[in-house]
Order: structure tokens, then C-alpha cells, then sequence
């Protein structure tokens, strides 16, 4: 369980977030806001990537605010995940598993749930985009964090291919029992992954009933700011 306590962040004079709180228990969650809104800070600094001027966040109810990324078992996707190149994609999984994190038992696991098994051996320019994202989605899921933060993952894959792709991912996600914070701008997306929703909206999250009201504030928001 992750409960962020009023979270606040400024880049030089810029306040990005402003005593944001946001709490996700066993849940999918997904986390909607327009380029710029702090979507991707709140994540860096609920996994330990980037430290806030002001607030706390609590994992399992343990403070883990000053703690650094590796001691928060917290799994994370970026924006724009890099696998290793030289390595395979059964070496980038296991990677997921240093310093004795995980077993192998839930490696196997993992990679039958994505369908990896045909893919172990190929390095990942071999992948198409889909099975690029399953290998990063693995590698952050073999270690068994207690919460899975994923920042736009599918940015550039086909809809086509989102549809296919995300109910296999809840499936695996909820098969796992992981609770997940998952950030995108596509309200498709939302609705095919998630079981409820957060809207970040100047610098605070707002609990919304649906991903239709999400993109309702944002369009109100972009048009009052453009009028
Ligand atoms: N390291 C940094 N130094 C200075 N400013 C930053 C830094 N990181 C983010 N910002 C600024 O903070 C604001 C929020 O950025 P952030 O990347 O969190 O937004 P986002 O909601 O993830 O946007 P997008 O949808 O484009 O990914 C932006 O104005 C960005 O320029
Ligand atoms: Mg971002």
C-alpha cells in the first residue's frame, strides 16, 4: 500500500507539485494529467529517484522518504524504458533480480504470465515494441515490489496492439496481487488497465469516478487556459 503525503516539489522557481497526497491500496490506479503537470516527479519521488522539498511517502505504512530507490522495493517502468542492448532478454529479466531479489520460481512464473518464453534468447532490437515493453514490464515485476509504478509505458505502440496488450497486463498484474500507479494521457488506456482514477491537476491529485470525468477537467483546464 502507498499513501504519498502532501508532496511538494519546486524546480528553481517552478512549484510542479504543491501538497499532493495520493494513496493507492491493492488497486490499479491510473494517473492522468496534461505534458508538463508532474506526473512523471510524483513517480521519481515515490520511487526514490528524485527527493521532494516537502512531504512523505509511506509504503506498507514504513516511511520510506529517505530511503534510496533500491531500499524501497518499489517497481518502476520510465517513460522511456531502456533495456540493455547487449544482453538478452532472459539477462535483462534476470537483471530485475540482483541482490538476491525474487526467486526463480516467480521468474518462471512472470515469463510464462507475458508470454516471454519464445523471446528468452533474443536480444531486444530482435523485439517488436510490444515484447520490448512485456521484457520491462517483467524486469520491474520479478523482484516482487509492493508497488509497481509504470510512466507511459506503451507511448508509440499501436492502438491496435494497446488493445491486445493491456488486458493481458491486468490480468498478470492482478494475478500477482500488485498494486500499480500507472501514468498515461489515453483515456483507452485508462479504462483497459485501471480501476479507478487520479487526475493531476495543478500540482495536486484529484480522485476522479472515471476516466471520462479525468478528461473532461483537463479539457476544461486547456481550453480556459488557451481562451
Ligand atoms: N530535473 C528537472 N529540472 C527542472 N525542471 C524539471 C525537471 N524535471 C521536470 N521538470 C519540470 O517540471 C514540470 C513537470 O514535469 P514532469 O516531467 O513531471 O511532467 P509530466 O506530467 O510527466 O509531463 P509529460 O506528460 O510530458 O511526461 C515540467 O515543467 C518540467 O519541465
Ligand atoms: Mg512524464
Amino acid at each position: 500500500m502507498l499513501q504519498a503525503k502532501e508532496i511538494t516539489k519546486k524546480f528553481r522557481q517552478q512549484v510542479v507539485l504543491q501538497q499532493a497526497c495520493l494513496e493507492v491500496n491493492s488497486e490499479i490506479k491510473a494517473l492522468i494529467g496534461i505534458n508538463g503537470s508532474g506526473k512523471s516527479t510524483f513517480l521519481k519521488i515515490v520511487a526514490g529517484i528524485v527527493s521532494a522539498d516537502h512531504g512523505k511517502v509511506f509504503l506498507n505504512n514504513c516511511d520510506v522518504t529517505s530511503l534510496p530507490p533500491e531500499q524501497r522495493n518499489v517497481g518502476y517502468v520510465p517513460q522511456h524504458p531502456a533495456l540493455f542492448q547487449h544482453l538478452t532478454v532472459k539477462e535483462n529479466i534476470l537483471y530485475g533480480m540482483r541482490n538476491g531479489k525474487g526467486s526463480i520460481d516467480t521468474y518462471e512464473r512472470i515469463v510464462d504470465l507475458l508470454d516471454l518464453q519464445a523471446v528468452l534468447d533474443k536480444h531486444p532490437r530482435e523485439l517488436s515494441g510490444g515484447y520490448r515493453t512485456r521484457t520491462s514490464l517483467a524486469r520491474a515485476l520479478v523482484p516482487q515490489p509492493q508497488i509497481l509504478l509504470m510512466d507511459e509505458p506503451l507511448t508509440g505502440i499501436d492502438v491496435v496492439l494497446k488493445e491486445r496488450i493491456l488486458p493481458d497486463f491486468r490480468k498478470v498484474l492482478k494475478e500477482l496481487q500488485v498494486p500499480v500507479l500507472y501514468v498515461t494521457h489515453d483515456p483507452k488506456e485508462a479504462e483497459l488497465l485501471a480501476d479507478n482514477y487520479a487526475l493531476m491537476d495543478n500540482g495536486q491529485v484529484r480522485q476522479v469516478d472515471t476516466s471520462a470525468e479525468a478528461f473532461e477537467l483537463i479539457r476544461t483546464s486547456i481550453l480556459q487556459e488557451y481562451a
